[in-house]
């Protein structure tokens, strides 16, 4: 198994806006997503669209409320959410500052994991793990 431990942190100054997803609902690719906000100060935006499966790919914009699952913005340290990569779509919208803030700053820790093909299995020195995982 292949696990990836990925932290995202953005620092947006204002006037700014920061993308933590693609910019359409999308799937992973990976069998579960699981999310965890670590901070959040002096910024408005980050909420979370849960869609159905067949939303993959669509604007945000596009969707019908039949569509829509949950919408949810995560505001305290280790609010998450996770997703079954086969059932369900997502989306994460921009970040940007609250009002009067000069910067702000949001973290996030997600976590994913696939199970390789047998035989493609090259674990990869912790050196060199980078943001791609390490396997398990
Ligand atoms: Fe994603």
């Amino acid at each position: 198994m292949i696990v990836g431990v990925h932290i995202i942190e953005f620092f947006v100054r204002r006037g700014c806006c920061v993308v933590s997803s693609p910019r359409n609902v999308h799937c992973d690719g990976e069998p579960f997503t699981w999310a965890f906000l670590i901070a959040r100060s002096d910024v408005v935006g980050g909420e979370n669209l849960i869609a159905t499966v067949d939303s993959c790919g669509k604007n945000p914009g596009e969707l019908q409320s039949e569509d829509i699952l949950a919408r949810f913005t995560l505001e305290s340290p280790l609010d998450g959410w996770v997703v079954d990569d086969l059932r369900v779509s997502h989306y994460v919208s921009p970040v940007t500052t609250a009002p009067d803030a000069a910067f702000g700053r949001r973290t996030m820790l997600l976590i994913d994991f696939r199970v390789p093909d047998r035989g493609s299995v090259n674990p990869t020195p912790l050196g060199g793990m980078g943001s791609r995982g390490i396997s398990a």
